[in-house]
């Protein structure tokens, strides 16, 4: 059924880029960079007479292209199209296996079989369906997805905290990345100072309070995360208190299926983020990565496909929400991001080595440009104002 139309679904694909290539080139015109990194100004006061610098093309072009569109596709719409009684059924099977592993019932095949054809699962089916596709249809680049952070997120946010949603940003921000130089920071009591602390695949902060601070506003998680915590009959994903806010990227699109799950049972809201706001992340990562690569082993940007995993490579939780808090707050600081020889990889744990899906050194570029030269960083709508960020290190 949607086959035919793929060649069509391409030739707007490639329009669109055209058109947003050209947009961002006549709008481009007029930058500025930031005034000042301390903390009194306000997104809104940035200036922008500064003339931008120039972007490679080469780079940018390269940073478009996107290797794992086609598995995307496929994966989504296999999942929509594999409905109970269709030749996806082994595969609904399987995605499904899950649900019905706390279920008595569900670990015998006749068991899971029954669990298929009960009305619950049912129910589930459609919402995930439902779910799935109203996400998948936004997969699509669009520059000022910035600018709509504050309604996709801050609003439902506001709603759950019983304030009508405000397009106000929060006043100032804290992301509390995960690594090891937290430790011995005693920064607690200043990231709990801000409006707003945003906390990242739900690192334990007991025993680290001191370092780390005690205040959670956002849980921002990948969906792996979810997937290990999420259970048919309760959601095992909030350590920060079942009130706390879940804002959540999907890492593979059956993870839809542990939204749901989780959704069902989450008092606080359970976000997910668009894709737009995905894309948007996974170009600006890409390009921060394809620049670190040529400048450090001169080899040309073809070769970093094979240097970097292309087909899983991937921004990491901590650049998405770095990125969003840009996007909902008037000021932003950033905790727990980089390295020293001495600090541990993470603070909480006694992981070793970093996963090489990430390219860390590629995202501290790009805070460093968020701290001092924002305009510098390509891919996002000219409309959008950047607030000023600190980095603590
Ligand atoms: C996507 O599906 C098509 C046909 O269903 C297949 O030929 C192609 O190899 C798949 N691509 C990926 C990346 O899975
Ligand atoms: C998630 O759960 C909440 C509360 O039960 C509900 O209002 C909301 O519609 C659900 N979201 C989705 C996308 O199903
Ligand atoms: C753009 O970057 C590539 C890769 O580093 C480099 O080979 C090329 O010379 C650059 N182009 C310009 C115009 O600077």
């Amino acid at each position: 059924m949607k086959r035919p139309a793929r060649p069509l679904y391409s030739i707007l694909l490639l329009t669109l880029l055209a058109v947003t290539l050209t947009y961002r080139t006549v709008l481009r015109g007029g930058g500025g960079v930031l005034g000042s990194l301390e903390c009194e100004a306000t997104a809104k006061s940035v200036p922008r007479q500064v003339p931008l610098p120039a972007f490679n093309s080469s780079v940018l072009r390269y940073a478009e292209i996107d290797v794992s569109e086609e598995r995307f596709k496929n994966e989504t719409e296999q999942l929509l199209e594999g409905g109970l009684a269709s030749h996806g059924r082994h595969r609904t099977y399987g995605t499904w296996r899950r649900f019905s592993h706390h279920d008595p019932n569900g670990r015998t095949f006749q068991g899971a079989r029954e669990t298929l054809r009960s009305p619950m699962f049912y129910r589930y089916w459609l919402d995930f369906r439902r779910n799935l596709g109203n996400w998948a249809r936004n997969n699509r680049f669009q520059p000022d997805v910035m600018d709509d952070l504050i309604r996709l997120v801050k609003h439902p946010l506001d709603r759950h905290n019983g304030r009508p949603a405000s397009d106000r940003r929060h006043a100032s921000c804290a992301v509390v990345g995960n690594s090891g130089i937290l430790l011995q920071s005693g920064h607690g009591k200043l990231i709990d100072s801000h409006e707003a602390v945003i906390r990242l695949n739900n690192a334990r902060i007991q025993d680290f309070e001191h370092d780390v601070g005690s205040k959670t506003t956002i849980s921002f998680v990948n969906s792996n995360i979810l997937h290990f915590c999420a259970r048919r009959e309760a959601c095992f994903c909030h350590p920060y208190g079942a009130a706390v806010p879940i804002v959540m990227y999907i890492c593979q699109p059956a993870h839809f299926l542990d939204y749901t799950m989780c959704n069902s049972s989450h008092k606080a809201p359970l976000v997910v983020t668009d894709r737009r706001f995905d894309l948007l992340c996974t170009r600006i990562a890409k390009y921060y990565s394809l620049r670190r690569f040529a400048d450090e082993t001169g080899r040309p940007l073809e070769a970093w496909d094979a240097a970097r995993d292309a087909a899983n490579f991937h921004y990491s939780s901590g650049m998405q929400a770095v990125m969003l808090a840009v996007g909902i707050c008037n000021r932003v600081s950033i905790f727990g991001f980089g390295k020293s020889e001495l600090a541990k990889h993470h603070y909480h744990t006694n992981q070793k080595a970093e996963l090489g899906l990430h390219h860390y050194e590629a995202e501290y570029d790009l805070y460093h440009d968020l701290a001092k030269h924002p305009l510098a960083i390509p891919f996002i709508s000219d409309k959008f104002r950047f607030p000023p960020v600190v980095i603590y290190e």
